[in-house]
């Protein structure tokens, strides 16, 4: 039993109450289950390339730096100082080789070993009396890098990022395994949304049928003639372990034919079809159907598209953002721009204008998409929200069958719908209802897990 049985029933029936959108109540609660017990995004290591580099990134009220230490290993630490706890980093990015608290000037080296504490001998006795070794900055719980993204778990216990992302692998490697070298990432650039932060996670799941109507200005200056309704009538949605998305249809052909009229140079083609998993080559190549935007839960979203930056060219574009809660009903918005590194400048130019022109702050997509999300928030925070029941059951028929099977030829991994449904928002859903119903985890309890000096020692969370 939780305090939100009610809420997990009807959403599993796909009704939403209304005020799941704006609920302090329930904020909390998703912090401590969903967010607490999720593997979450922080950063590329593209973003640190060079020994000392770091970045200071947030999940929820976690301030985490990300720095490449002096071996040039990527480590991640508890940006709080175990003296009285200031926040040791207070720049968002930066190259060292130590981090002083301002407080009292306590100096950890880049892989969060304690080496320096002011009057040391007066103060503290000296070594005998305070073990440096044992106030390292705390390492995250457990980490991972998968095509260079970090991602972090707060529950040392959790099942390993691959196990939770299950099938949805392969699509990550269509967003950020374009080749060897993988991608690199430029940004991020932020921006504070009013709004809860699950509608964007659960719109980029798989919200199709949003897109004839609320990006209609897009498509009739031209600027992505394929956000008509028609085509994305014929894309489809898939749900593939911890993620799912959407795809687009493409004219008929082959794979490099169809990746060549969205903008990509034979040499770009010829590397991801060597290096994407062959479900990609064939979900492209054979079903013409190619990845547009997806969510890996909770708060990771993915979007491939390409606009038309002059008259005679189309490009390609990737990016990738995080929908960083800050309330009930702020979200900040993380978006990274991101490009195979191994694509030549005058490529990596023309793809992040049409990134800009698109998303961020002052993209076409992006402010459609704002104005909505800031509207509903509001008015789910409201009393007459509490009654309503929003319909998030598209696709299926009264009697809970579905309106149409699931795609047989469907090439790609994961269960597949075409037209438009809420199959994915609902899928998006039972895992947000699994996390709430299995409650937060224990976090007065004592676990040990490894410290950035490799031995196993205990430390109170
Ligand atoms: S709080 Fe960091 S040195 Fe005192
Ligand atoms: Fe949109």
């Amino acid at each position: 039993m939780t305090d939100h049985d009610d809420i997990i029933t009807s959403v599993r029936s796909g009704i939403l109450p209304a005020h799941i959108y704006n609920d302090a109540d329930l904020f909390a609660a998703e912090r401590e289950s969903v967010f607490a017990k999720n593997w979450l995004f922080l950063a590329h290591e593209s973003e640190v390339p060079d020994r000392g580099d770091y970045v200071v990134r947030q999940q929820l009220g976690d301030s985490f730096i990300v720095s490449r230490d002096e071996s040039g290993e990527i480590r991640v630490m508890f940006n709080m100082c175990l003296h009285r706890g200031m926040q040791v980093c207070r720049a968002e990015i930066g190259n060292t080789s130590h981090f002083r608290c301002p407080y009292h000037g306590w100096t950890y080296k880049n892989d969060g070993a304690l080496v320096g504490v002011p009057f040391f001998k007066e103060a503290y006795g000296g070594e005998d009396e305070l073990r440096r070794s044992d106030h390292s900055l705390l390492p995250a719980p457990a980490m991972e890098i998968v095509n260079g993204l970090v991602f972090v778990c707060l529950d040392p216990d959790a099942p390993p990022f691959s196990s939770r992302l299950g099938e949805f692998r392969d699509y990550l490697d269509f967003y950020t395994r374009p080749g060897p070298d993988g991608v690199e990432v430029r940004g991020p650039q932020r921006w504070r949304l009013p709004a809860n932060w699950k509608i964007g996670a659960e719109n980029f799941a798989g919200d199709t049928y949003h897109t004839p109507h609320t990006h209609l200005s897009v498509s009739e200056i031209g600027l992505m003639s394929d956000a008509k309704g028609g085509k994305r009538k014929g894309g489809t949605m898939y749900f593939a372990g911890g993620g799912g998305g959407a795809t687009f249809p493409l004219a008929p052909g082959d794979l490099p034919s169809r990746l060549g009229v969205i903008g990509y140079t034979d040499e770009m083609i010829k590397r991801r079809a060597e290096t994407w998993p062959v479900t990609i080559s064939a979900l492209i190549g054979k079903d013409g159907q190619i990845p547009s935007a997806a969510t890996i839960f909770p708060n990771l979203s993915f979007l491939h598209l390409w606009a038309r930056v002059s008259e005679s060219q189309i490009v390609p574009f990737t990016t990738m953002r995080l929908w960083q809660p800050v309330s009930e009903q702020e979200t900040e918005v993380v978006s990274w721009f991101v490009v195979d590194k191994a694509a030549d400048e005058e490529f990596k130019r023309a793809s992040y204008k049409a990134y800009q022109m698109c998303f961020g702050p002052s993209g076409m997509f992006e402010q459609d998409d704002m104005e909505n999300w800031s509207s509903i928030t509001r008015v789910a925070g409201g009393t007459m929200a509490r009654r309503l029941q929003l319909n998030n059951r598209m696709g299926l028929r009264t009697d809970d069958s579905t309106i149409a099977e699931p795609l047989t030829n469907f090439s790609g991994p994961g269960a597949a719908y075409g037209g438009f449904g809420e199959f994915n928002q609902r899928r998006w859903f039972d895992l947000w209802c699994r996390d709430l119903e299995s409650g937060p985890i224990d976090t007065k309890k004592t676990t040990s897990y490894p410290t950035s000096e490799g031995d196993d020692r205990e430390h109170e969370r």
